[in-house]
């Protein structure tokens, strides 16, 4: 195993301003915001705030760098895939400052940040790979012609990124979409700015040409309406909530019907039927409920527990989410704080709702400490399908535990959610695992593991948990124009 590289504690911050054409500027407005560490609740330091004429000199160097003959459009393929490669090494250079920048910004523990950036690096890899692979088809047409397909990329690509995994959207969003040839806008969210921001600077050392990425740091309404709007821009991808998922799409539709993909909030159910290790699941539905603070897409926010071993199960999730250990994340804890007083507020209301409702409060439900965002792992049982708790994406450590006693039952509450991107089921029993598989509607289905990704498979969304997918050869489609060419063939006439 090899060691790992020691934190950073007081990373130094490099990179604070609106990245376009491969320079640093000021915003156009003057204006800048506060970026805050969330586990002392102080600021960082100030970043540019990009609005709208920063979105419209980012789209217009974006342009002029995807124009044909552009060094970008002239690159082979195989060159581009190179270039990821490089940049891959440079991330793996510096992973140790970019993981503490993470931990600084976002409040993740570091091992935790240490962990996303090794999914970073194997993400730009992956990638690399595919750029001198994805091309087209002959196909032989009916009469005298035939055609080929041209896999092209999509053009001006508009990326919206949240905060939950600042660096590892950030590869999920770029890798693709470079490794097809596009050009980008992309904007980080406001609460964590500073990984993207330093990432962006070893693009240049790995040598991609002016242009082709750019970088406007700022506000949702702001900078992201300003790209999801713009009619320069000919993809948009957003990770986010539903909610401004549904915003971005209309604006995307009503401007130019720019390609959308969208990743979106969740509710995912984890199905735990009697016939398991019932201490093995426990960790693992632990973890998949407050991996990240549980501010995670996928969080296994509903627990349903087969009623023949429900009572020992809560015991047993009660008595582990107690011993999840909560503070400093420069230190081997599990969860650090809440990224910022908003999600803490929120996450309070929707505990508070859990009680008012008549959900048992097993554990937790206060904050931790006395200063930055830090909330207690929290448990609830006899929770019911019509509360607050059960329907609304919470986004903090919080795990309900509902009693079920049928397959079909859980299928169905299973999938009484807006929501459809993830869900688990834990059970020995073959035909249990695949009829469940069969039933739920979601993107991924976890069996008899939780929360394990892989740049070669795709993620996304059912339902209003999003459209399209990313990562993997369906990750790289949504970045693909297909053009067909048809060419007439010359016949001999005898
Ligand atoms: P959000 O959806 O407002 O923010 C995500 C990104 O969208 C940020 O970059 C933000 O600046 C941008 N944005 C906000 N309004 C926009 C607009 N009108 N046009 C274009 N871009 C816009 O999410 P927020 O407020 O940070 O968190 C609210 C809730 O959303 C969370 O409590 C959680 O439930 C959910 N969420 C889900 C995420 C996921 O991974 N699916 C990630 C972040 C939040
Ligand atoms: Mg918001």
């Amino acid at each position: 195993m090899p060691t790992q590289p020691a934190p950073i504690k007081n990373p130094e911050v490099k990179f604070t301003q609106i990245f376009i054409n491969n320079k640093w500027e000021n915003s156009v407005s003057g204006k800048t915001f506060p970026t805050i560490n969330p586990a002392t609740a102080e600021k960082i330091c100030d970043v540019q705030e990009g609005d709208k004429a920063d979105v419209d000199k980012a789209v217009v160097a974006a342009k002029e760098a995807f124009k044909l003959g552009s060094p970008w459009r002239r690159m082979d393929a195989s060159d581009r895939g190179r270039l990821l490669s490089k940049f891959a090494d440079l991330l793996e250079r510096d992973i140790a400052y970019i993981a503490s920048l993470e931990t600084v910004d976002n409040g993740k523990p570091y091992n935790a940040a240490l962990g996303d950036m090794g999914l970073v690096i194997k993400c730009f890899r992956y990638y690399a790979g595919w750029a001198d692979k994805n091309h087209g088809k002959t196909i032989p047409a009916d009469g005298e012609y035939f055609c080929y397909t041209r896999h092209e990329p999509v053009g001006v690509c508009g990326q919206i990124i949240p905060w939950n995994y600042p660096m590892l959207m950030y590869s999920w969003k770029l890798a693709p979409c470079l490794c097809m040839g596009n050009v980008v806008v992309l904007k980080p969210a406001e609460q964590t700015p500073l990984t993207a921001l330093y990432a962006t600077s070893l693009l240049v050392e790995a040598g991609f040409p002016p242009g082709v990425v750019n970088v406007v740091p700022g506000y949702g309404p702001t900078a992201g309406a300003a790209i999801s709007a713009h009619p320069g821009v000919d993809k948009v991808a957003f990770t986010g909530s539903t909610e401004v998922g549904q915003i971005v799409m209309q604006a995307a539709g009503a401007t130019n019907l720019k390609r959308v993909t969208l990743e979106l909030g969740g509710k995912s159910p984890n199905v735990v039927f009697p016939d398991v290790n019932i201490d093995e699941i426990v960790e693992y539905t632990n973890a998949n409920a407050m991996t990240n603070m549980g501010q995670c897409c996928i969080a296994g926010s509903r627990t349903f527990v087969h009623a023949d071993i429900y009572d020992e199960f809560v015991q047993k999730a009660t008595s582990r989410a107690k011993r999840r250990t909560v503070g400093d994340p420069w230190t081997d804890v599990e969860n650090g704080p809440q990224v910022d007083e908003e999600q803490f507020e929120k996450i309070m209301d929707l505990i508070n709702s859990g009680k008012k409702e008549g959900a048992k409060l097993q554990c937790g439900g206060k904050r931790h400490g006395d200063k930055g965002y830090f909330i207690e792992p929290t448990v609830f049982s006899e929770v019911k399908d019509n509360m607050r708790i059960a329907r609304e994406e919470i986004f903090g450590p919080v795990q309900s535990i509902f009693k079920f006693k049928t397959m079909d039952e859980v299928l169905e509450r299973s999938n009484d959610t807006y929501y459809g991107l993830g869900a688990a089921v834990f059970t020995n029993d073959l035909n249990n695992a695949l009829m469940y598989t069969q039933g739920v509607r979601a993107g991924t289905v976890w069996i008899n593991c939780h929360e394990v990704f892989n740049a070669q498979a795709p993620f996304g969304g059912f339902k209003m948990s999003g459209i399209g997918r990313e990562l993997g050869e369906y990750g790289l489609n949504q970045y693909t124009e297909v053009k067909n060419v048809v060419i007439k063939l010359p016949q001999k006439n005898s």
